[in-house]
Order: C-alpha cells, then sequence, then structure tokens
C-alpha cells in the first residue's frame, strides 16, 4: 500500500543495508557468538565502547543555556563557520561563503540543491560512501562514478578528463565531490600527481560552463601522517585562489570531534565571498531546515578561544590516530601471514579489501562470524571498531572465503 502512496520510492531498500548488517552481527553476538563485527562506522574501543572525545565533552558541559536554546542564525553563527574553517586553513580569517547545516550529510545535500539542475549528475570516486547515492537521489539527482586510484597508482588524467568533459558538456555545469584527504573506505588519500591531474581537467574544463570543486573533510584528525594532510589542503587552497573553479568544503563535527548525534557540519567556500551564493545557502537553509543546532556552534566558538582545551583535543586525536594506525597495520601483518597482500592505510576510520565477488564473500565470511560491508568495488572493513588482536581471525576467514 505505502509504495503506491509513494510510487518514487519504490526501489528503495526498507532498511539501510549497513544498519542491518551491523544488527544481525550485533544479535548474534548477544545470544553469546563470538563475532568480528568490521561493520561499524564510528570509532570503537578495544572494548567495542563508543569512543567520545573527554575535551569536546568537557567544554559541552561547561555550555550555558543561551549557548544551547537559541535559534541559530538562518546560515549559521559566522563565528563558528570561521572557528570550523581555521581548523583546516588556519591561515584565514574569514570563512568566505557558507552556512551552517546538520552534519557533513546536510553540507553535501545542499551543494546538491545549489549547484546542479534537477535530473543532472555529480562526479565522484568509487568506491565511495554509500549514503552518497541516497544523498543524491533524495536530492534529484545522481552519481556518476570514476575510479579511485589503486594503491601506488596515479589517477588517470586522460580517462577523468573524458568523463568529466562528458557530464559538463551534456550539463552545462559539473559538481564534483571528493572525499580527500582520507578516503572513506579505501583508507588513503590523493597523491600530489592525482590531485595534479584533477587540477589540470578542471582548469581545461572551466570554460565550458561553472565547476564546483567540493571537498567533503570527514576524517582529516585521524591519519598516521598530519603532515600530509596539511600540504593537501594547502594544495587545494593553491588551486581554489586561480579562481577558475569554485572550491567549497563539507565539514563535520561527527567524526572530528566525535558529536555524531550533535548533527553539525558546513558547507564553506572559504576563498569566495559572494552575496548572492550567500542568500542562496541561507535561503537553501531556511527553506529545509530552518537552522542548524545552535550548541555544537557554540562549542567551536568556544574551543577555537581556548588554547588549552586545543592541544588537549590534539594530543586525544594522535592518541586514536596511533590506535588507527595499530589496528591497520595489524590488518595488514594479518593479510600477509596468510600470503595476501598488506592494506595500505593513510588516514579515516576504514580500508577497502578487494573480492571479485563482494557479496558472496561477505555472505560466507558471516559463516565465520565475520562481518564487512560489501561494495561492488570490494569490501568496506571498519578498522574504527576492528580489535587489533581480532585480525590474525578476520584474515584467515578473508582467504577461505575471498
Ligand atoms: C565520507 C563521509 N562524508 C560525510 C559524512 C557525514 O557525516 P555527518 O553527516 O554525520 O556529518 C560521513 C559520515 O560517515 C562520511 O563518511
Amino acid at each position: 500500500m505505502l509504495s503506491q502512496l509513494l510510487p518514487n520510492r519504490r526501489d528503495f531498500p526498507a532498511d539501510d543495508p549497513i544498519f542491518a548488517l551491523n544488527a544481525e552481527a550485533q544479535s548474534r553476538a548477544a545470544k553469546g557468538e563470538s563475532v568480528v563485527n568490521a561493520t561499524v562506522g564510528a570509532l570503537l574501543d578495544d572494548n567495542g565502547q563508543l569512543v567520545i572525545l573527554d575535551t569536546v565533552m568537557e567544554l559541552w558541559r561547561e555550555l550555558t543555556s543561551k549557548e544551547i536554546a537559541p535559534y541559530a542564525p538562518i546560515a549559521g553563527d559566522p563565528a563558528y563557520l570561521t572557528a570550523l574553517v581555521r581548523r583546516y586553513w588556519p591561515e584565514l580569517s574569514h570563512h568566505g561563503s557558507g552556512c551552517a547545516t546538520p552534519g557533513g550529510s546536510g553540507a553535501l545535500a545542499l551543494s546538491i540543491r545549489n549547484f546542479l539542475e534537477p535530473g543532472q549528475a555529480l562526479l565522484t570516486l568509487a568506491p565511495y560512501w554509500g549514503p552518497y547515492a541516497t544523498i543524491a537521489l533524495e536530492n534529484g539527482a545522481h552519481l556518476e562514478t570514476f575510479p579511485y586510484p589503486e594503491p601506488g597508482h596515479t589517477l588517470d588524467s586522460m580517462a577523468f578528463m573524458q568523463k568529466a568533459e562528458t557530464l559538463i558538456r551534456h550539463q552545462g555545469r559539473l559538481l564534483i565531490w571528493l572525499n580527500d584527504p582520507c578516503h572513506n573506505p579505501t583508507g588513503r588519500s590523493s597523491s600530489p600527481a592525482s590531485r595534479g591531474a584533477i587540477f589540470e581537467a578542471l582548469r581545461q574544463l572551466c570554460h565550458l560552463g561553472p565547476i564546483t570543486l567540493l571537498l567533503d573533510l570527514a576524517y582529516l584528525e585521524y591519519t598516521a601522517n598530519p603532515g600530509d594532510v596539511m600540504a593537501a589542503l594547502q594544495d587545494y587552497a593553491t588551486f581554489a585562489k586561480e579562481g577558475k573553479v569554485l572550491v567549497g568544503a563539507s565539514l563535520s563535527v561527527s567524526k572530528s570531534l566525535t558529536l555524531y548525534g550533535a548533527r553539525a557540519g558546513a558547507l564553506v567556500f572559504p576563498w569566495t565571498q559572494d552575496a548572492p551564493l550567500q542568500a542562496a545557502l541561507a535561503m537553501s537553509c531556511r527553506g529545509i531546515f530552518s537552522n542548524a543546532p545552535r550548541a555544537p556552534q557554540s562549542l567551536i566558538v568556544k574551543l577555537a578561544k581556548d588554547g588549552k582545551a586545543q592541544a588537549r583535543l590534539a594530543d586525544e586525536h594522535r592518541h586514536w590516530s596511533q590506535k588507527l594506525q595499530v589496528r591497520a597495520q595489524a590488518l595488514s601483518d594479518s593479510l600477509r601471514s596468510e600470503a595476501l597482500p598488506g592494506i595500505p592505510w593513510q588516514g579515516g576510520f576504514f580500508v577497502t579489501l578487494p573480492a571479485d565477488h563482494p557479496k558472496a564473500v561477505a555472505d560466507r565470511l558471516k559463516g565465520h562470524g565475520v562481518f564487512v560491508v560489501p561494495m561492488p568495488e570490494g569490501l568496506r572493513v571498519g578498522i574504527c571498531g576492528l580489535k587489533a588482536e581480532d585480525t590474525p581471525r578476520f584474515a584467515k576467514a578473508y582467504k577461505e572465503c575471498v
């Protein structure tokens, strides 16, 4: 009956597939079975408990009623937007044009509404974070993909150029989502050469129509090499300042501050102060969710004024980055012990393992009590929830099932 009422929803799965897998893993564990659940998308400690950054919660507890209860400005508190942007580009004194959004998801959705016409496609690299497809669909768009380079390879510049050119010639405009650095789900970052290939293609295509390059920055605090992350951000800033392509960022405090449930993020264009763009973003906010939650905005503003809290937070990020690095290394070593190739990790909560028939392999792994998320390009393994001591069992099962 419902499908008759909502005819455009007929193809939607009843359950989010990742939630369904996670629920199955948890229910088997609750019955006493020993399971390895690598489907989780939040950072867990080695006891399986959600990691919540102490520094952030201390600041949260200090918030006053007036920092929580009133509506935030429609486009967000400008001090919040600037503070968030300065976490990644500290040299900037202003956030440019932008608005606060409910999480990075809200920012991604708003980018479609403002930079594509209904029915058009946005371009991203595959594999990608699964909800990209849902966010696109829900906002009247769809995804076109280009392969994420294999480890040690550079993005195929000619093929990327062709793909982007076909789209921009067809649509008259182009929106690209680039989840870089610290990509979900490969756990890798674009090499300088791959970034350069993308920049060069966009430089050559920008005369065909407006191009928006949106960086989806969700996992930058969790990396083996903070210096590489900063270098990538500087590359993007330099490209943005050329002024040929509109460069923006989808920002989120979900992973970065472990404030998943606070639903705070931002869509920002730090190198552009443009009144019509600002007005359009504010209009989108008003029309979709009115304004984003006040409390996390107040918290970020507080954090930006508190050097000691920033130092404590940096220590916590370092600690958890090291934990993720240990887990990734343990997984790689365990795979090698099974005579399989290791897996590189540069940042974020996941790695992707190869599989010719990912769904079938994931199903077989369940028979070994091991849960992963199948994607068309392989298996998403959440090292954010995978203990180092479970990696030998994981690798053995993977070898048997793949
Ligand atoms: C790649 C990527 N982008 C964006 C997000 C957005 O998260 P949120 O809407 O919670 O800020 C996530 C969350 O998992 C993600 O993995």
